[in-house]
């Protein structure tokens, strides 16, 4: 099969590449010429593990390809799978799908015989019967079919979630598209893969529902962690009683900063938009998207309390920066609205992060880098751990408080033995426990 994939981020790339693995004869188009440049020369723009050897093998087995050439890689191909950004509007954070449509147009005019059109991006209930008109008009002769196929990957375990997801949701009208998708996800299919065939709006709710469903989740158990805070209560272990129930499940059960990332925040607010939209509120995600804004600001007031209310001039070290562990991506990390409060406040900050450094001085100014924890805590007032990496987990606690000035900690993730870090002499705050 030959397979075009437009757009090469997280979900393109990944996608594209893994395609390749299945036996499909792919190519990824990108407009950006120094992105395709590199990938060309096998080095992944993104920090994903393992990609790079992914890719590099998969072009030297001359089964993927990088081009900015869309209408070369289109031609010809079996299947075209559209994953562009489709990023927050900035005025009410409703899908901003130029990039889709503007792919959609381009396509219209290269395809040459019958295509599969495939939405990978995540994209608004619509978006596929939106994009057939698009290319009816632009190419009244076209034979062509719009599918939806969202992807289910996180960032950190991307290549993992798609050789072996839980499930392949395909949203399509006619066995003719049936037959040539379940030709490429043969692979999966071999291994028990679910695959999910529905309609193209079904396909594209799921996705968005799901998303939401685990920020809420995640929103639920911090809202608990509140009660157990003034309840001399134990979230983890609630977090643990709760999940041992199948229906309820122990993933996305750990209580945190709030949720980030470059999904859950847009999709979220993305799904209330579609939601008023179509006159069907999604108030219980207009509450989560609130109640998770607000507590990113309410950590920042938790260090602020603990420092005695004031942080003018104080210096404090800041473990973690990426939205979570084995990303570089800072995109609606806690850290960085945590980061900028408390600089608002008069703070000094210093900070490591295994990953993230470069991508976050992209978004963060008069940061102290540091390359590594206990350089951080060198005369802090205060230590806050906001990304739970494991080279945080296995500090000797000891050393890192022998040189701060005052000996705050603020652990975010709970990765620390709150009794061991009170015997040390620390000031230690948690999430939902004591
Ligand atoms: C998410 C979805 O998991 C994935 O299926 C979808 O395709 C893209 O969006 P990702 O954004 O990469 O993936 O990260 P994820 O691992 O889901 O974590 C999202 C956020 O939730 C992170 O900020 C993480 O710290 C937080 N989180 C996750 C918690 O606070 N508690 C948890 O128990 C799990």
């Amino acid at each position: 099969m030959k397979v075009a994939v437009i757009g090469t981020g997280y979900v393109g790339l990944v996608s594209g590449t893994c395609f390749s693995v299945f036996g499909a004869d792919v190519t990824c188009v990108d407009l950006d010429l120094e992105k395709v440049d590199k990938l060309r020369r096998k080095i992944s723009p993104i920090y994903e593990n393992g990609l790079d050897d992914l890719i590099s093998n998969q072009v030297d087995a001359n089964r993927l390809h990088f081009t900015t050439d869309l209408k070369s890689a289109v031609q010809g191909a079996d299947a075209i799978f559209i994953a562009v950004g489709t990023p927050p509007m900035a005025d009410d954070g409703r899908a901003d799908l130029t990039f889709v449509y503007q792919v959609a147009r381009d396509i219209a005019k290269a395809i040459t015989g019958y295509t599969v059109i495939v939405t990978k991006s995540t994209v608004p209930v619509g978006t596929a019967r939106e994009i057939k008109k698009i290319i009816s008009t632009e190419n009244p002769d076209a034979d062509f079919e719009v599918c939806s196929n969202p992807e289910f990957l996180r960032e950190g375990a991307a290549i993992q979630d798609f050789m072996n997801p839980d499930r392949v949701v395909i949203g399509l009208d006619t066995h003719r598209a049936q037959k040539i998708l379940k030709n490429l996800y043969q692979p999966l299919l071999y291994k028990d893969v679910p695959i999910i065939f529905t309609t193209p709006e079904s396909a594209e709710i799921a996705k968005y529902a799901s998303n939401a469903f685990l920020a809420t989740k995640i929103t639920f158990i911090n809202e608990i962690a509140n009660l157990c805070e003034k309840t001399n209560a134990n979230v983890d272990d609630v977090s643990v009683a709760m999940g041992l129930d199948a229906r309820i499940g122990s993933k996305f059960l750990r209580a945190g900063p709030g949720y980030g990332g470059s999904c859950f925040p847009k999709d979220a607010v993305a799904l209330t938009q579609t939601g008023q939209h179509h006159n069907a509120p999604q108030t219980i995600i207009e509450a989560v998207v609130k109640t998770n804004n607000y507590r990113q600001h309410a950590m920042a007031e938790r260090i602020i309390v603990m420092c005695n209310g004031d942080v003018r001039g104080k210096k404090i070290g800041i473990l973690g920066v990426a939205f979570k562990p084995k990303t570089d991506d800072v995109r609606d990390s806690p850290a960085i609205v945590i980061i900028q409060n408390l600089q608002k406040m008069g703070a000094r900050i210093s900070a490591n992060d295994p990953a993230a450094q470069e991508q976050a001085t992209k978004i963060l100014n008069d940061i102290d880098w540091r390359d590594n924890a206990y350089d951080v805590a060198q005369d802090a007032d205060a230590v806050v751990v906001v990304t739970e990496w494991d080279d945080y987990k296995t500090i000797d606690l000891k050393r890192l408080g022998s040189t701060m000035k005052s000996k705050n900690l603020a652990d975010f993730r709970n990765i620390y033995d709150a009794n061991n870090a009170r015997e040390l002499g620390f000031n230690y705050i948690s999430i939902g426990r004591m």
